[in-house]
């Protein structure tokens, strides 16, 4: 495994937001990297000086971007499409799939609901969706079980939005797979900050924008389509950039669709997003997913220690294989707006979620950083 990097030296050199908040939201939208915002500047400024003439020095960008994902996700290129958004990539896969009056989609209650809208606009056609009841913030393997005999598709976060609880996705995939059952998986809270390897633990499906954890600009989104499922789908969402492009004097209207999963690109995608993108893309590569993902266990740690022994009510499953970056406490006496409130004035920045405070570090926060929420929450604010 590569050395542990310098995550003081890249929090100095990358991450100015540091100078004016401690930022802990990145399960809402992470802050841009120097390098990323100053490629995005770069790009603004080209373009503003040269138009259509700029194109050909940043459309390379798409491919190298391409390719950093699937080295992140441990794919291959070709099952790769950009979209903008995760909601993009899930809606993509729930019309592009030759749905049958019967089926049955199984998700999880207290999902995002951009995992749960594209699945409900199934019911005009006649599928059902079936909800999965989280214990206690824990979504068990048994009843994901019982609610898949007879279905067709599970569609799950892999890290839940609130509470940050993290399935098992060794042990999901598995199940998916004794099933026959296809497995869409909405990544948006757990790449960038936890490793993922598809190629270990494959899925059918796997979307997510690259806005939060991936430090990247609104607007850019990922699709990942298994290879082996490719052909069960019929793209609901066909344009001139999904076949194979050849020139603009030549256009076949019988072209068959690009092998790729470049079909489901349908047009012009954001390139200043993805030139942002790929610089944040090999920032967090060069750090490393484990190494990340160490670290911020460590932070949230550190926390969650801290303020079990102080009374509060840890809304995360504190369980080792369970974990993500999401650690959302709440007091049994003080409401969490009053806890929010206690944070913000202290410019530390954070979230309310289902009743909780949700808190969410990533590589370059500190010790410092969780021993100053903790201090912050201790305040009793003054009110008069
Ligand atoms: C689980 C989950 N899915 C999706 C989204 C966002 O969807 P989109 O990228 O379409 O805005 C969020 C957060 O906002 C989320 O927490």
């Amino acid at each position: 495994m590569s050395s542990t990097p310098d995550f003081l030296a890249l929090r100095r050199e990358q991450f100015p937001v540091t100078e004016r908040y401690i930022y802990l939201n990145h399960a809402a939208l992470g802050p841009l990297p120097r390098r990323t915002a100053d490629a995005m500047a770069a790009f603004a400024t080209d373009f503003r000086d040269r138009g259509v003439l700029a194109e050909a020095k940043w459309t390379p960008a798409i491919e190298r971007t391409r390719g950093l994902i699937a080295q992140l996700l441990h794919v291959a290129a070709d099952e790769i499409a950009f979209t903008k958004n995760t909601s993009q990539g899930l809606s993509i896969v729930a019309n592009s799939i030759p749905w049958q009056r019967g089926d049955v989609v199984v998700t999880i209650r207290g999902e995002f609901p951009a995992n749960v809208y594209p699945w409900l606009a199934l019911r005009a056609l006649g599928v059902q969706v079936r909800f999965v009841e989280p214990r206690n913030g824990q979504i068990m393997i048994d009843d994901v079980r019982q609610a898949l005999r007879g279905a067709r598709m599970l569609a799950i976060s892999w890290v839940q939005y609130s509470t940050g609880f993290r399935i098992d996705l060794a042990a999901i995939t598995a199940l998916c797979r004794e099933m026959h059952v296809l497995l869409s998986l909405d990544a948006i809270q757990g790449v960038g900050v936890l490793p993922l390897d598809l190629a270990a633990t494959p899925v059918d499906f796997c979307a997510f924008g690259v806005q939060k954890w991936l430090l990247a600009p609104q607007g850019v989104g990922v699709l990942y389509v298994n290879r082996a499922v490719r052909d069960l789908l019929t793209p609901a969402n066909v344009g001139w950039l999904s076949v194979a492009w050849r020139d603009y004097a030549a256009f076949d209207y019988e072209s068959p669709l690009m092998e790729s999963a470049g079909r489901y690109e349908e047009g012009t995608r954001s390139l200043v997003g993805l030139a942002g993108l790929e610089q944040s893309l090999q920032l967090l590569l060069a750090a490393g997913p484990v190494h990340i993902a160490a670290q911020v266990a460590i932070l949230t740690d550190r926390l969650a220690t801290a303020l079990h022994e102080r009374g509060y009510r840890i809304l995360t499953p504190l369980l080792a294989n369970h974990r993500s970056g999401i650690l959302t406490i709440a007091h049994p006496h003080t409401p969490a707006q009053i806890l929010f409130d206690r944070l913000r004035v202290r410019r530390i920045v954070a979230a309310i979620r289902e009743g909780g405070v949700r808190i969410s570090p990533h590589l370059y926060n500190t010790l410092d950083e969780m021993d100053a929420v903790v201090e912050a929450l201790d305040t009793v604010t003054v009110t008069s």
